[in-house]
């Protein structure tokens, strides 16, 4: 999707997100409903969810899309790149990163977007693949991370 599409589109969707989110002040209701509407609404994002830091290891947590790896392995991949890198990581190809860890081989790009805690730290990230190739730009990189603020908004 070219970029100025997809700004249109981030922004109703930051704006249904912003309404529905205050519903609840549970932190895991707002998590799951931002995935759902985000992979629903975006029609290049294969696997849509959350690995959260749990005693050491990267667990999923709620997600939409096929059935994915319940742990990644300790500082391989995508995700754990983005973790310990603290920003947000853009693959074009992930055939081509080092250590990549396929849960599903339809995927062909992907991003991760570093999760933070109420008191910013980082607790996990999340995940969007897509099976295009090169999916996911600095406009996605921008409006995810600007989305997972909503989690915490009063
Ligand atoms: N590809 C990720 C693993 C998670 S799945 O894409 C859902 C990675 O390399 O960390």
């Amino acid at each position: 999707m070219e970029d100025h599409k997809k700004e249109g589109r981030y922004g109703r969707i930051y704006k249904q997100l912003s309404d529905l989110v205050v519903k609840s002040n549970n932190a895991q209701a707002r998590m799951a409903t931002i995935v759902a509407v985000l992979h629903h609404k975006m029609d290049y994002f294969f696997w849509t969810g959350y690995y959260l830091i749990e005693d050491g290891e990267m667990t999923v947590n709620s997600y939409q899309g096929p059935v994915a790896c319940q742990i990644l392995a300790k500082n391989k991949g995508v995700c754990w790149a983005a973790f310990n890198r603290q920003e947000t990581v853009v693959v074009e190809d992930v055939h081509t990163f080092p250590d990549h860890i396929a849960c599903d081989g339809r995927s062909n790009s992907e991003i991760v977007v570093p999760l933070k805690n109420k008191s910013g730290e980082i607790i996990g990230v999340l995940d969007v693949d897509s099976s295009q190739k090169a999916a996911f730009s600095e406009v996605d990189a921008r409006w995810l991370e600007k989305i997972l603020e909503l989690i915490w908004i009063e």
